[in-house]
C-alpha cells in the first residue's frame, strides 16, 4: 500500500491498514506528499480504487493533480476522495462542495467512472467507519461503505492473457518458479518464452500443495516444461494465443523522480518485472501540465514532472503495453552510478521501427580491418577540465603513433563542434548528447581499425561510461587529464574563464557547470608534473603493453 503523508491522520491509515483485503475493494492511497508516486505506479498493478486524500484546509494541490493524473494512467477507474481535517474547518459544507467541484473539474477528462467525495475527520474517525454527527448535511456513504459496496472486477487479473515473470530456474532448466503476474495456466496449454521466442507445453504444474490442473493470477507455482529449452529468470513465460510484445525500442510515459533533471541521450539501467537492461532516452515528446493536462514542448523532465518519450534498450524484452497489463508493462529506471531509482514508467506501446532495422551482417568485420593496419581499433578519451590540455596531449599521442605507422584520427571541440555537432551549445542536455554522438562516432571509427583520440571536456561520469560501453573490454581507455582548477584558469588560453568570471559566459565547466572527475580511468596524467611529450608517451607505453599498436610502436 503506498505511503500516507503525514499530514493525514494515522486513524485513517491505521484504518485502511487493518482493513486491506477483509472483504474490502483493493485499493491504493495517494496522499498529498510526493513521496507516494512511484508506488502510485509500481503499486497499482492490483488496485481497483484510488483512495485520494485531501486536507480540507488545503484544498486540491498540483500533487493531488499529479496523483490523480497517475492513477488514471495506471488504470484504476474507481475514485474515493477523502477530504479529511473537516473539524479544521468547522465542518463546512461549502468548503467540502468548493473542493469536491474543484476536483470533479479537473477529473473530468481522466476516464474515471465514478468519483466519490467524503467529508472525514480523522479526530473520532466522523465518517471513517461510523457516520458523523457533525455533518448531517452529508447524505453520502462512510469509508467503509465506500470500500465494501464499490464494484470491483474480481476476475480482471484472470481475465488478462496468461504471463509468468520467470523467478527462478533448476539447473536442468526444467522446473521454473514464478508468481503469475496474468491469466490462467494448465497442464498441455501451449506456451512461449519470451523474449527468445521457444515454444513448448506446459508439462506439470506443481504448488506448495502438489500438483495442480490449472493455476490462476497471483499463484505461486513451479511449472515443469516438455521440452528442454534455454530459460533465465527475467524470461516471460506467455500463452502463445495472445503473446507478450517483444522489442528493443518503445513510447513511454515516465514520472521523473530524481532531484537532477532527465536528459535526452543519458543512458539509465531500466527494471521491468525481473529483467534488466541498459536503457538509452530518447527523444521527450512532451511533458504534461498537471494543472491544465496540456502537452507542452520539453528537453527535460524536472522532479516530479510527468512526459511522454521513447526509450532504446540495447536488448530486447518481453512486455505488455501497460494498459493491457500493468504488472508487465510498468518498470523503473535506475542510476547507474548512484544506484537509486530516479524514475518510473508505464510502457505505451513498441516502436515499429524497432522489428523493421536489422543489422547488416558484412562480410569483412573489425578485426579484418584492424588486421590489415596492424593494429588493433581502441579510444583514447581524455578528458578534464577546458586548459586542462587535452588537445596538446591528443596532439603528441596522434604524431608518435602516425610516426610509428599507425592509423589514427582525432576528434576534439574543433572538428566536431564545427560540423556534426554545431547545432549543440552548453547546456547540461546538450553536453550529453554532444558527447553521445561523439561516442558513437569514436564506435565507427574503431569498428573501422582505427586508434582514435578523443579531446572533449566530457564534463560528466555518465556519459564516459556510457562511451565505454559502446566499446569492448580493453577497447576503452579514459585518460583524466588532471589540472587543477586554479591553473586552467591562470592558464586560460581562450580567455574563457575570464569571461565566465565576469558572468559573460553562462554554463562555463568549472565555474557554474559541474565536472565530475573520473573515480576509475585507466590512466591519470598529472600536467603540473609531465609535459604534453611525456603524457603521450605514458599512454603510448599503456597502449603498447596492451597490444593495440601492433608491433611497431
Ligand atoms: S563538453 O563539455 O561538451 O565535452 P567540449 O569539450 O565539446 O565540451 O567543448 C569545450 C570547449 O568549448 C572548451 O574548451 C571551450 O573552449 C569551449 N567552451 C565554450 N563555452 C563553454 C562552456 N560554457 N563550458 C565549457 N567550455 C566552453
Amino acid at each position: 500500500m503506498a505511503h500516507i503523508s503525514d499530514m493525514i491522520s494515522d486513524h485513517i491509515e491505521a484504518y485502511l491498514k487493518s482493513h486491506e483485503g477483509k472483504g474490502l475493494a483493493r485499493f491504493i492511497t495517494c496522499g498529498s506528499a510526493d513521496d507516494g508516486n512511484s508506488t502510485m505506479i509500481t503499486g497499482a498493478a492490483t488496485a481497483d480504487v484510488a483512495v485520494v486524500m485531501v486536507d480540507a484546509r488545503k484544498g486540491v494541490l498540483v500533487q493531488t493533480r499529479r496523483h490523480s493524473y497517475l492513477a488514471s494512467l495506471t488504470g484504476i477507474r474507481h475514485v474515493v476522495v477523502v477530504i479529511s481535517e473537516m473539524d479544521l474547518v468547522d465542518w463546512s459544507e461549502q468548503t467540502f462542495r468548493a473542493i469536491a467541484g474543484e476536483y470533479a473539474a479537473f477529473t473530468q477528462t481522466l476516464g474515471f467512472t465514478d468519483i466519490t467525495c467524503i467529508p472525514m475527520s480523522a479526530l473520532k474517525g466522523d465518517n471513517v467507519i461510523a457516520r458523523s454527527e457533525h455533518m448531517d448535511w452529508y447524505r453520502g456513504t462512510t469509508l467503509r461503505g465506500y470500500l465494501e459496496a464499490v464494484p470491483v472486477d474480481e476476475n480482471r487479473l484472470q481475465n488478462s492473457p496468461f504471463r509468468l515473470p520467470v523467478q527462478r530456474v533448476t539447473p536442468d532448466c526444467r522446473g521454473i518458479t514464478g508468481t503469475i503476474a496474468s491469466g490462467i495456466v494448465s497442464t498441455g496449454d501451449r506456451v512461449r518464452i519470451q523474449p527468445a521466442g521457444r515454444e513448448t507445453r506446459v508439462a506439470r504444474i506443481v504448488s506448495a500443495d502438489g500438483d495442480l490442473e490449472q493455476a490462476v493470477a497471483g499463484q505461486s507455482i513451479t511449472l515443469t516444461l516438455a521440452d528442454e529449452v534455454d530459460i533465465s529468470p527475467g524470461d516471460i513465460i506467455s500463452t502463445i494465443d495472445a503473446p507478450a510484445s517483444v522489442a528493443d525500442q518503445f513510447e513511454a510515459t515516465l514520472l521523473w523522480m530524481a532531484g537532477d533533471p532527465m536528459l535526452p541521450g543519458r543512458r539509465y539501467l531500466l527494471k521491468i518485472g525481473g529483467q534488466t537492461v541498459n536503457a538509452g532516452i530518447g527523444h521527450l515528446k512532451y511533458k504534461l501540465n498537471v494543472n491544465t493536462l496540456e502537452h507542452t514542448a520539453a528537453t527535460k523532465l524536472e522532479l516530479n514532472e510527468i512526459g511522454v518519450l521513447n526509450l532504446s534498450l540495447d536488448r530486447q524484452i518481453a512486455f505488455d503495453p501497460y494498459k493491457e497489463n500493468r504488472a508487465t508493462g510498468g518498470f523503473i529506471l535506475i542510476d547507474r552510478i548512484s544506484n537509486t531509482t530516479i524514475a518510473a514508467g508505464m510502457i505505451d506501446f513498441a516502436l515499429r521501427r524497432a522489428s523493421n532495422i536489422h543489422l547488416q551482417a558484412l562480410d569483412i568485420d573489425k578485426a579484418a580491418r584492424a588486421r590489415l593496419k596492424g593494429q588493433q581499433g581502441c579510444v583514447v578519451w581524455l578528458t578534464g577540465l577546458s586548459g586542462s590540455g587535452k588537445s596538446a596531449i591528443a596532439n603528441q599521442v596522434e604524431k608518435k603513433l602516425y610516426a610509428a605507422g599507425r592509423h589514427t584520427y582525432i576528434l576534439d571541440g574543433d572538428n566536431v563542434r564545427h560540423g556534426l555537432n554545431k547545432d549543440l551549445g552548453f547546456t547540461a542536455a546538450d553536453r550529453v548528447e554532444n558527447i553521445r554522438r561523439i561516442a558513437e562516432v569514436a564506435k565507427l571509427m574503431v569498428d573501422s581499425g582505427l586508434i582514435v583520440i578523443t579531446a572533449f571536456i566530457s564534463p560528466f561520469r555518465a556519459e564516459r561510461q556510457m562511451a565505454r560501453d559502446l566499446l569492448k573490454q580493453g577497447e576503452f581507455y579514459e585518460v583524466f587529464v588532471d589540472t587543477p582548477l586554479a591553473l586552467a584558469e591562470e592558464r586560460d588560453p581562450k580567455g574563457l574563464y575570464k569571461k565566465a568570471r565576469r558572468g559573460e559566459l553562462k554554463n562555463f565547466t568549472g565555474i557554474d557547470s559541474p565536472y565530475e572527475a573520473p573515480e576509475s580511468p585507466e590512466m591519470v596524467i598529472d600536467t603540473t608534473a609531465l609535459s604534453a611529450e611525456e603524457a603521450a608517451d605514458v599512454i603510448i607505453g599503456r597502449l603498447s603493453e596492451a597490444g593495440m599498436t601492433g608491433a611497431a610502436a
